[in-house]
């Protein structure tokens, strides 16, 4: 944020918002990679109309060149019948994960190819293509040309470190090279064009080089799959130079001028930091000769690692996104995409660490808040939001790391640091938690105070209606789920207003609306047991003679180590029904949940028991109880009819070991 020089200015409103995602290759399934891009457009988008801006959001394949060509020889199928099948790939990770693209772009489609002509032959007419013997380099992998003096003497690409081939053609050049100066000052003075800032000098730093003009034909001897140079059929483009023009052929280019008008300038091009050059080079110098305007911001995103390794199909390390959704869920694998990812900088993807932001984000804080208001509601507030009474210091509490959350929330749109913004509205939700262990609404309503018990009830609900707002775009199924429990209408659309929203202590859209009891919103996810300890080693002869002499029943320290006891903090209590002895309890253990049955149900309510802190045996066997999952034991002191529950002296976190 500190890079961006007018901070107000930037998070003003704009009139319009264009946002498009790399077009991708369809030689390959579709990976994390893509799906972040994808997704991070999406919630863009998303954000921009949940805040009344008129959105376009444009994504799409790029059909044509000789990674396409070569994927269909090797199937022994024509590029075209490849294109349409592996397109489908895409188009349907992007419906399993809502993606809400406004149009879905191909390069072999005739409205494009025809602009990519057009443009071509006006750039021919006007002397800013011209033909020439070209030797060099050439990278398969890359369609790039290499001068011998951009290798240093060596023969592989500098971009893919795979060997380049030598190659003597005539083809067809773009005059490039007379707008570098343009080009470097005009990145220059406007700081916004290039994101984050450091990318902006990386590409001042390739400018500082010689630009070389660009070869923009394929003589078809070599490669047939592209669009045909309209003045010489011998030839096709580069793929490059018609894929770029995807961004302007897409929103009615040469087409339908008042629809170009209303969506060109795009606000950003989300790209990956790998495909800077084209972007920042190449792209605004092409619109330079055609004479249209510059997008305003070309953010470049980093990657997602397997771990710290570079995720490759040769290392087996790939993330499929399918897979990801089919086991934790849509808007889940969303969070994870955007809450775990600084735009701009790498980030790394392991299984360990989804499953602890689910769990510790999703389940625990939000899933849990969710279900204790609700809970709460139909138990002691017959099932109506109730109208609050007057607010304490726990309710201005509330609402100001409620504030925080929305002004976070809008600047991070603004400011691309969706990360940050996650993080304040998570903020948010702990503080909704801690509030109700605070405030213990089940004593308000044992005590009978229930104008304080209304307000409550009241502010919980609205901190979650506001948060649904907020995290809407990110996970606009779960977001409508919780809405719908606030007894909100499914279709009725969240609109993010900042001011409307930090209205907090003078909104009152719920009150008097009835919740509805909804499954769990995201049920822990339990990761497989964790191994039992080490055996003990066997005893030796002497110690077998030692034991001998040792009284009846001791157990040594190798033995007492087999047993996990963790401390855990109770965050749900119900009574089993049909049993008068049994309690069913929903843990907190550091970053997991676990459920265990109990049977306490004779000296503790299910109300005395939330909000506890308690001492488990986590590595029990898991037991059936009446039919229901138990997964550990907790301890109690028993004496004839007294039972007590072991108390933890102080403050530790759940999760703590006890020994
Ligand atoms: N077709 C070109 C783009 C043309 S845009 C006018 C292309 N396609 S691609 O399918 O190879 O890559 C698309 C995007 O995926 C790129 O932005 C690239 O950075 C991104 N990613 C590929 N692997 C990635 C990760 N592991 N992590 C994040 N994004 C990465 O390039």
């Amino acid at each position: 944020m500190d890079e961006v020089k007018n901070f107000e200015e930037f998070l003003k409103l704009p009139d319009k918002y264009y946002v498009t995602t790399p077009i991708y290759y369809v030689n390959d399934k579709p990976h994390i990679g893509h799906a972040y891009t994808t997704v991070l457009g999406d919630v863009l988008a998303r954000y921009h109309r949940e805040q009344k801006v008129p959105t376009f959001f444009l994504t799409g394949t790029d059909e044509h060149g000789q990674k396409v060509q070569h994927a269909a020889e090797k199937r022994g199928i024509s590029p075209q019948e490849h294109s349409d099948e592996t397109v489908l790939r895409f188009q349907e990770l992007w419906e399993r994960l809502g993606i809400s693209n406004d149009y879905f772009i191909r390069t072999t489609m005739p409205a494009h190819k025809k602009v990519v002509q057009e443009i071509l032959q006006d750039l021919y007419d006007r002397g800013e293509i011209y033909k020439d013997e070209y030797k060099g380099r050439y990278c398969v992998h890359c369609e790039r040309f290499f001068k011998e003096k951009d290798l240093n003497g060596d023969i592989l690409c500098p971009e893919c470190k795979r060997p380049t081939n030598e190659i003597t053609e005539s083809n067809y050049f773009f005059r490039m090279s007379k707008y570098q100066g343009w080009l470097i000052d005009y990145i220059k003075t406007h700081p916004h064009f290039i994101l984050p800032m450091f990318r902006a000098n990386e590409t001042l730093g390739f400018l500082n080089k010689p630009l070389g003009d660009l070869c923009i034909s394929r003589p078809k001897s070599r490669l047939s799959w592209g669009i045909e140079l309209p003045f010489d059929s011998d030839y096709v483009c580069y793929v490059w130079f018609d894929a770029l023009i995807n961004y302007i052929s897409g929103v009615g280019y040469r087409q339908d001028d008042e629809k170009f008008r209303k969506w060109w300038p795009a606000s950003c091009h989300l790209i990956g930091k790998d495909i800077l050059t084209t972007h920042s080079v190449y792209w605004p110098i092409m619109l330079k000769a055609m004479g249209v305007e510059m997008p305003q911001t070309i953010f470049a995103h980093g990657w997602w690692l397997s771990g710290d390794a570079k995720m490759s199909k040769s290392l087996g390390n790939v993330v499929n996104p399918m897979d990801m959704i089919d086991r934790f869920g849509v808007d889940a694998f969303r969070y994870y995409l955007i809450a775990a990812m600084t735009p701009g900088q790498d980030a790394s993807f392991t299984e360990d660490a989804f499953v602890n932001r689910y769990n510790s984000d999703l389940a625990n804080d939000l899933g849990n808040l969710l279900s204790r208001v609700v809970k709460m509601t139909l138990r002691v507030g017959d099932g109506v939001i109730p109208n609050h009474g007057k607010f304490e210091q726990e309710e201005h509490d509330l609402a100001a790391a409620l504030d925080n959350a929305i002004v976070s929330m809008h600047a991070a749109v603004m400011t691309m640091r969706l990360d940050g913004g996650i993080e304040q509205v998570l903020n948010a939700i702990r503080a909704g938690n801690r509030y109700l262990e605070l405030t213990a609404p089940w004593t308000l309503a044992k005590k009978g105070e229930t104008e304080r018990l209304n307000t409550v009830l009241y502010c919980t609900a609205e901190l979650l209606r506001i948060v649904s707002v907020l995290l809407d775009p990110v996970m606009p199924e779960k977001m409508t789920e919780i809405r719908f429990a606030l007894g909100i209408d499914r279709n009725e659309r969240p609109e993010f207003d900042v001011e409307k929203l930090r209205a907090f202590t003078r909104n009152n859209i719920l009150s008097g609306r009835k919740v509805n009891d909804i499954d769990s919103l995201f049920p822990r996810f339990v990761p497989a047991m964790p191994e039992a300890p080490v055996p003990a080693p066997k005893a030796t002869e002497k110690a077998k003679s030692q034991k001998a002499a040792e009284p009846v029943g001791l157990i040594d320290i190798e033995e007492f180590g087999k047993m996990q006891l963790l401390t855990a903090k109770v965050l749900e209590a119900e009574k089993v029904e049909g049993a008068d002895k049994l309690l069913k309890l929903q843990l907190e253990v550091g970053d997991t949940r676990r459920q265990i049955v109990s049977g306490i149900a004779q000296f503790y309510t299910p109300e005395d028991m939330i909000g506890r802190h308690i001492v488990i045996v986590a590595n029990l066997k898991p037991a059936k109880i009446r039919g229901i999952e138990s997964e550990g034991m907790l301890l109690c002191a028993k004496s004839g009819k007294n039972l007590k529950l072991i108390a933890i002296d102080g403050d530790v976190p759940s999760g703590s070991s006890v020994g």
